[in-house]
């Protein structure tokens, strides 16, 4: 049986051509005007927002979710995207906890579409299918896929749960669908199904390895952690055999290299690149360290020029994550032709 058998996957062709959310694409345009904001201006291209601060999966591998705490109104969130678009930021993105559950997400998209900005998502996709309708304004969506047998003993339910969310997101976005997939002890038997899988549901996938984070039991990386360092290191070289055979992988060599190797050389320009708002407003100055500095209160060009010898060094003394959003954006900052030439921005 293969893996679309398995998920009982309904590849209707006829409604994938009849895609019906129209979507942007990342245009030479916006990667000029990215450059001339990131290199000449010297200000963050990205917005990555808290959008909510609860959760409806509660993984026991994710911190986010932990602090449930005061949320901002709607006006505020139109008045920080309003500020942000001012200060050269092109993209939104609303990355934690679970921005499904924000009832007023059309709106808060269609604000930042209106302002030029592309739009991005990230989701558990417990509620893809009730609300993908809703989307129109969302450029670009990924979904948290962590593994095929593996994905219940990871996140608690069955793959099943999801599946029809993803599916009629894929029928509805124009932009390829994006899986992202978190490498941990839990799901190397795994991986190449899952690709498979992406394949066969013709929709994109991401890797990144597992992130233990401090303020997490140890009970739980012993139990989730990669400790099989070999059999890891064989899974990532096949994630790039399978990348070169034409499967739908968009993560570059460079950094599938840097993973199966779980070596973190590389300079770091995340708070370079990414302005990291929560959801009650606060900077912070990456998503790993989460250190407060400032608000937007403050005014993000006020909180950005007063913090940027505090930012270096931050990034200076760094031990580095692996976030692949972090390790590829950073090396395309630095003009890595590789990384330019195979990491599909999404
Ligand atoms: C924090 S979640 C928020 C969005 C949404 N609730 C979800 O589950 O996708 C964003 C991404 O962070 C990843 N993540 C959470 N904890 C992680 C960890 N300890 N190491 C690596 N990635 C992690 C999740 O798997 C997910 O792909």
């Amino acid at each position: 049986m293969n893996s679309c058998e398995l998920f009982n996957i309904n590849r209707d062709r006829k409604k994938k051509q009849s895609r019906i959310i129209p979507m942007t694409k990342y245009s030479p345009l916006i990667a000029a005007k990215a450059v001339w904001q990131l290199r000449i201006r010297k200000q963050p291209f990205v917005l990555s927002h808290a959008i909510n601060s609860r959760c409806n999966m509660k993984c026991s591998f994710c911190e986010y979710w932990k602090t449930e705490g005061e949320e901002m109104e709607l006006t505020d969130i139109f008045k920080l995207l309003d500020q942000a678009r001012a200060f050269g930021i092109l993209v939104y993105n609303a990355w934690t906890v679970e921005p499904l559950l924000r009832e007023d997400l059309p709106e808060i998209l269609a604000y930042a579409k209106q302002l030029g900005m592309v739009t991005s998502l990230i989701t558990n996709g417990l509620l893809l299918e009730k609300r993908i309708g809703e989307l129109k304004d969302l450029d670009y969506l990924s979904v948290s896929v962590d593994g095929t047998s593996s994905y219940k003993d990871i996140r608690g339910i069955s793959l099943d749960r999801i599946m029809p969310g993803i599916l009629k997101a894929r029928d509805m976005i124009r932009n390829p669908l994006l899986l992202n997939c978190v490498i941990s002890g839990k799901n190397l038997d795994d991986i190449e199904e899952l690709i498979t899988m992406a394949k066969e549901l013709d929709v994109k996938i991401s890797f990144e390895p597992l992130y233990e984070f401090k303020g997490i039991d140890r009970d739980t990386w012993e139990n989730m952690g990669i400790r099989d360092t070999e059999k890891y290191r064989k899974t990532v070289g096949r994630i790039m055999e399978m990348k070169k055979e034409g499967y739908p992988i968009i993560n570059s060599y460079t950094y599938l290299e840097m993973i199966r190797d779980l070596r973190t050389e590389f300079i770091c320009h995340a708070n370079d690149i990414i302005l990291n708002v929560t959801a009650d407003g606060t900077i912070e100055n990456c998503r790993v360290h989460r250190a407060p500095i400032g608000h937007i209160d403050d005014g993000i060009a006020n909180v950005w020029k007063n913090t940027r010898e505090l930012r270096k060094d931050m990034a200076y003394k760094c031990k580095k994550c692996l976030f692949s959003g972090y390790v590829e954006n950073s090396l395309m900052y630095n003009f890595n032709l590789e990384v330019a030439q195979h990491y599909e921005l999404m």
